[in-house]
């Protein structure tokens, strides 16, 4: 079966792709030699005298090479290979004697955005979906089929860097404010305004376009001189961002520049080898294998396939217009575009509640993620109550409300009584156990948690937490609508701190025992951010806020015992009113808003004389193996239902470094064996806090691994 399909109609010959037996178009090796013997052919038609070329896929145009296949290559020189055949098909695309136009609807991403840079004139639809960019530095590679050298040509090296550096996509308005398209229309529109392209440049040729950027764009992106300042200003700022852990921007900018500075075909040289060196590197391997297993939860609906039917949720209800209450609120109508009820005491605090929630969508309208008419239509579904008008007919509840469980308990007494008897009842709690907050419910099978990050709307990561009696409908129908209000979702067990926290809890706890031996809070946090976190966990305290972190520690400790003992810090900085950031106080300083350097009070306070005694190596290995460790035993435990949903958790839910994979993943790189040893050095040294899980133990005796793939699709 074909993957192009031609008509001719006057003169033109539309070119429609469209990969059978895939949801997406991805240009595999297959696909790219049946393209080429198209080209061939049509190069040789004399009737046929401009190529059209869009996308059979209802709502997608290419989605990139294959991944599946880069990660198989045996070795480097077989991915430069790869590359270098990726580039001559691009260039004979370029070289083509006749306009080749290209009409984009959908994801136009890394390889399929190459080709579209390769043909002449470009035309994109006005729709959200459509997206046009090169993700290739968040697999860890660069783009390499000419990406570096061709976007650069464009849109000038300011803007393509921007583009490419971060592996980032834009909408069609913005790609043609860039001069990424020349020309934007509706998708309905989309073919004919090509078809008549096509014709236009069938008789009068490709239009030159103008230099991008003004006076800026002639001074900066137009001669060496000022490109050099962009390339330095770029490099200062990929190596703030990723640390020096992320090798593919820095490579890439380099492509770029070999290209700007020493013409294409020097640049299309740098390009592969630097993309043969990419590709076989730890660093991608990891991240291909964040890729597809975040790709594989989008299908997970954490039941076993075909055990459950997941109600379709048109009317959400939230309970409780807090922070966390509005913040969900906000997200699901922006993001799922459902009607959602938002109820709370007193007219008062839904108001307030209302207002948090379109903040949300005032935000994606400033940041033009949404037109003015969508955000007109999404605020008509946000409506509040102070009793449970409109309740009845919501077909998911979520309730934010105080984290104490007898009010727990009484909400969702009041949610039975008003909701139909098919709806879901999900709490929003990260230390109740869900059993517990269901024990007096008349049909626990459907309560079940629903643990969201705070801030809602911008943390990717959702824990669904069944209870004892929870149904499979019920998780089911928890787990789409988390999806459609665009979390990562991983199903976890009703154990304390469930995942997330779980690990979290004796990390955090480590910070405050180093802190209290002397060690400065600069050090604690420097260490880590270097490690790859993106705040390190002292930082990380003041963001969670002093009193939602005590009231948790406080759970862990007394659900796990001595090991989860929390250093007493956070009780003396709480009887000082320092709740960390929500207060403007905290381990930091805060002015205006932003964080301002650690308040050397704090050393006063809790009677600390800071000292560089403990080496950043032993604060990191502290810190680092405590997290292992709890990782380990509470997979063991069988908290997560998989090692990849454990690492996506960690990575997605505190940030742990994705270059590293996740705790799990680093537990086999490093191998059990090494763990449990470290694991036992520590503990003779600082107690039995650090005895090693009996999971790891076990795995150390036996050799065993998390996974077992060899880093192709993730477990
Ligand atoms: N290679 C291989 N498989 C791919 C793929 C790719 N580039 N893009 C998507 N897929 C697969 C997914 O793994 C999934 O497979 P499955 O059904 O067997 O699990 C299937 O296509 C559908 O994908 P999604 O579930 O993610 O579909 P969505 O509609 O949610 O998203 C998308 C579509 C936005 C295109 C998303 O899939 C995506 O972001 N894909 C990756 C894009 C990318 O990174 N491209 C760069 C590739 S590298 C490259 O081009 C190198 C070049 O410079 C030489």
């Amino acid at each position: 079966m074909s993957t192009f399909t031609v008509v001719e109609e006057q003169g033109v010959a539309v070119v429609s792709i469209d990969q059978p037996g895939s949801p997406v178009n991805i240009l595999t090796a297959a696909v790219k030699a049946e393209f080429e013997s198209l080209l061939e052919r049509l190069r040789a038609e004399k009737a046929v005298r401009a190529i059209l070329l869009l996308s059979g896929k209802p709502d997608g145009f290419i989605a990139g090479a294959d991944i599946e296949q880069f990660v198989a290559l045996p070795n480097q020189a077989a991915a430069e290979a790869l590359s270098r055949d990726g580039q001559a098909t691009m260039d004979r695309v370029a070289a083509f004697p006749k306009p080749i136009i290209v009409a984009v609807h959908g994801a136009c991403l890394g390889g399929g955005l190459e080709l579209a840079l390769a043909c002449h004139y470009r035309l994109a639809s006005n729709h959200p979906k459509t997206q046009l960019g090169l993700p290739e530095v968040q697999l860890g590679i660069l783009p390499g089929a000419g990406g570096c050298q061709r976007l650069p040509r464009l849109i000038g090296v300011r803007a393509a860097l921007d583009i490419i550096l971060a592996g980032k996509s834009e909408r069609a308005a913005k790609a043609l404010k860039l001069g990424m398209v020349d020309e934007l229309v509706p998708p309905s529109l989309l073919r004919s305004a090509a078809m008549a392209a096509a014709l236009r440049l069938m008789e009068s040729g490709v239009p030159r376009r103008p230099r991008r950027g003004g006076l800026a764009g002639l001074l900066l992106d137009g001669n060496p001189l000022g490109r050099a300042l962009v390339y330095r200003m770029a490099r200062k700022s990929v190596l703030a961002k990723t640390g020096g852990h992320y090798p593919a921007p820095l490579s890439a900018l380099e492509a770029v520049r070999t290209g700007m500075e020493r013409g294409l075909r020097a640049g299309l040289v740098d390009e592969h080898r630097r993309f043969g060196e990419l590709a076989v590197s730890p660093v991608s391997r990891k991240l291909v294998q964040i890729f597809f297993a975040t790709t594989a939860l989008k299908k997970d609906d954490g039941v076993a396939p075909g055990t459950a039917t997941p109600r379709p949720v048109r009317r959400l209800g939230v309970v409780g217009s807090g922070f966390m209450g509005s913040g969900i609120a906000g997200t699901a109508v922006s993001q799922a575009g459902v009607e959602v009820r938002l109820k709370d005491a007193d007219l008062v605090r839904v108001g307030k509640g209302l207002k948090a929630s379109v903040g949300i969508l005032d935000g994606r309208l400033k940041r033009r993620r949404i037109t003015r008419q969508e955000y007109e239509r999404l605020s008509a579904l946000l409506s509040g109550t102070a009793d449970f008008s409109g309740f009845p007919r919501a077909d998911l509840v979520i309730e934010a409300v105080f984290e104490e469980l007898s009010v727990k308990r009484s909400v969702v007494a009041d949610l039975e009584a008003t909701v139909g008897e098919r709806a879901i009842i999900a709490t929003n709690t990260s230390t109740i156990p869900i059993t517990d907050i269901a024990a007096g419910a008349h049909h626990p099978d459907r309560v079940l948690g629903m643990h969201f990050f705070s801030p809602v709307d911008r943390m990717p990561l959702l824990e669904v937490i069944p209870g004892a009696a929870t149904s499979p409908d019920a998780i089911a129908t928890a787990v789409q609508f988390g999806r459609r209000m665009g979390k990562t979702v991983i199903v976890v067990a009703d154990r304390p701190g469930f995942w997330v926290n779980r690990i979290l809890s004796p990390y955090l706890n480590e910070a405050g025992h180093l802190l209290t031996e002397g060690t400065p809070i600069e050090a604690i946090d420097r260490t880590m951010t270097r490690f790859g976190f993106p705040v390190g966990p002292i930082a990380l305290l003041d963001e969670v806020g002093l009193d939602v972190a005590a009231k948790g520690g406080g759970v862990m400790h007394q659900a796990f015992g001595e090991r989860l003992a929390p250093a007493d810090v956070i009780g003396r900085m709480l009887a000082d009113k320092r709740l960390g950031r929500k207060s403007g106080r905290g381990f930091y300083r805060y002015q205006d808003g932003k964080k301002a350097g650690v308040d050397a009070e704090v050393y006063r306070l809790l009677a600390i004389s800071p000292s560089d005694r403990v080496s950043p190596q032993t604060i990191e290995q502290r810190l680092v193996y405590a997290m292992l460790n709890e990782a380990a035993m509470a997979a063991g435990e069988g908290v997560v239902r998989s090692p990849r949903d454990g690492d996506i958790g960690a990575i997605f839910g505190i940030g742990f470094p994705p270059f590293r994979g996740g705790p799990l993943r680093m537990i086999d790189d490093l191998g059990a064996a090494q763990v449990v040893s470290t694991l036992r050095a520590l503990e003779a040294e600082f107690g039995p806090r650090f005895a090693p899980a009996a999971s790891l133990v076990a795995m150390a005796e036996h050799g065993g691994r998390f996974y077992d793939d060899s880093g192709s699709r993730a477990a």
